[in-house]
């Protein structure tokens, strides 16, 4: 008897201690077990919750604009795929200051995104596909995305051994100088076109009270996007290819220029320049409190975001000295061979490829469609010109967005240029970037 109460007890309390424990689950926020649910009537769209299959969209558009134009993209797909759930894992940090190194950790721990933004270039093919860790997609290219739509430079930068790795959602241009246009029209000026009229307006803009160039250096990789400007400027095409390329050592003559031409413009930066984002700079540039920035063209997505509009408030010129080059800062997405649903990728990966969703996408995004065939008239005059200059100008790749160099020169680059931004000694610069040059076997 005594057995018997002993066990009845025993039960009792381990039933009390179950759902206990599963009041608590539920108190803590964690999901419960979800109800059995009846089949989907496959004729339906609406699907329960727990049916869905789950697809992890993975970047770091999360400022003014780029989210906009994400989210763009994440509204095309649910309503064509209701079955499927979009969990928008975006790390905030311009430029993936933040984001990469969770993508890596995501990806080298088995836990890789359905896709990720990764910049076409040494980026994704050093970065990614050399290393073993993409699947191809030349059969989406044959089946649902028209390969032939997209120019044979974008392409180039997505191809490993014949075969395409991304889908490029998106052309930036890297080497842009906005401004503000009242601040110009007030002060009499016109936008510059070479350093020497950049440091000229300066001059006067900085008598007038106002600070002639926003920057923000916060995350490092700001200085970079506006040296590389200056690198072209005093390289020109071939010369700041071959830097990249290893043929020409980093102590060169074109690349002290450079550093001389940053260290003239910080005469003319923001004081806290070293505590802001990009946005923020451009958010100085919006408030007449900076005349103007040099910023890749997602600057244009966010003032659209804060309600400028492109020719009206604001202009935009190529970076001083590199008219009829452009900077090519291109953000595509892959299949990770460890997708969890590789079929669901494919869907969203075809969206990103098609005319309605590159017209979405970079209407916000404030870049211009990879696709030649997208139709232009939802675009700004910026926009326009953009595109026209991408058919005509001399292309470079971004060393600061990861096309043109392997990632680990181009911390080295930001790490490098931080140090100049305080010390502002050339030949110690360009000397330390000769020997990281040679440290990442970018040159012997
Ligand atoms: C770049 C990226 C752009 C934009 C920018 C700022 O690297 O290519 O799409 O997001 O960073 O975050």
């Amino acid at each position: 008897m005594r057995r018997i109460v002993f066990g009845f007890v025993f039960a009792l309390a381990v039933c009390v201690a179950l759902v206990a424990c599963e009041q608590k689950r539920v108190a803590v926020g964690e999901k419960a077990p979800a109800p059995q649910s009846p089949p989907a009537d496959p004729g339906s769209s609406a699907s329960p919750e727990s049916a869905k299959e789950n697809l992890v969209i993975f970047s770091w558009w999360t400022a003014g604009g780029e989210a906009d134009g994400l989210a763009e993209l994440i509204r095309l797909f649910e309503a064509k795929y209701p079955n499927t759930a979009v969990e928008n894992a975006a790390v905030a940090g311009g430029a993936g200051t933040n984001a990469k190194a969770v993508l890596k950790t995501r990806m080298l721990g088995g836990d890789a995104p359905g896709t990720f933004q990764v910049h076409g270039g040494s980026e994704l093919i050093d970065g990614w596909v050399k290393t073993g860790y993409m699947a191809p997609l030349d059969d989406l290219f044959e089946s649902r995305i028209p390969r032939d739509k997209f120019p044979a430079q974008l392409l180039d930068m997505v191809t490993h051994e014949g075969s395409i790795y991304s889908v490029p959602s998106n052309v930036h241009r890297g080497n842009v100088l906005w401004f503000n246009k009242k601040v110009f029209d007030d002060a009499g000026l016109s936008p510059p076109g070479t350093l020497e009229e950049m440091i000229g307006v300066s001059k006067i803009l900085k008598a007038r009270g106002i600070t002639p160039l926003a920057l923000g250096s916060r995350n490092k990789w700001e200085t970079l996007h506006l040296f590389e400007g200056l690198l072209l400027a005093a390289a020109g095409p071939d010369g700041y290819r071959d830097l990249f390329a290893g043929k020409t050592p980093f102590d060169s003559a074109a690349v002290k220029e450079a550093l001389k031409r940053l260290a003239a413009l910080m005469e003319f930066v923001n004081a806290d320049h070293s505590a802001l984002t990009w946005d923020q700079a451009c958010g100085l540039v919006q408030e007449g409190k900076a005349a103007m920035t040099v910023m890749g063209d997602w600057a244009k997505g966010y003032f659209l975001a804060q309600g400028w509009t492109a020719g009206v408030d604001y202009g935009a010129v190529p970076a001083p000295g590199t008219v009829g080059q452009f900077i090519v800062v291109t953000d595509t997405f892959g299949l990770p061979k460890k997708a969890p649903n590789p079929e669901a990728t494919r869907n969203l990966l075809e969206i990103i490829g098609s005319i309605d969703g590159q017209v979405a996408f970079n209407v916000k995004k404030g870049s211009i469609p990879a696709r030649t065939d997208a139709p232009m008239d939802a675009f700004d005059a910026i926009a326009r010109q953009t595109m026209a200059d991408f058919a005509k100008d001399t292309l470079v790749p971004s060393a600061a967005h990861g096309s043109a160099v392997r990632e680990a020169f181009v911390i080295a680059l930001n790490d490098e240029l931080s140090v100049f931004l305080q010390s502002k000694n050339v030949a110690a610069t360009a000397k330390a970037l000769m020997a990281a040059a040679k440290d990442a076997g970018i040159s012997e």
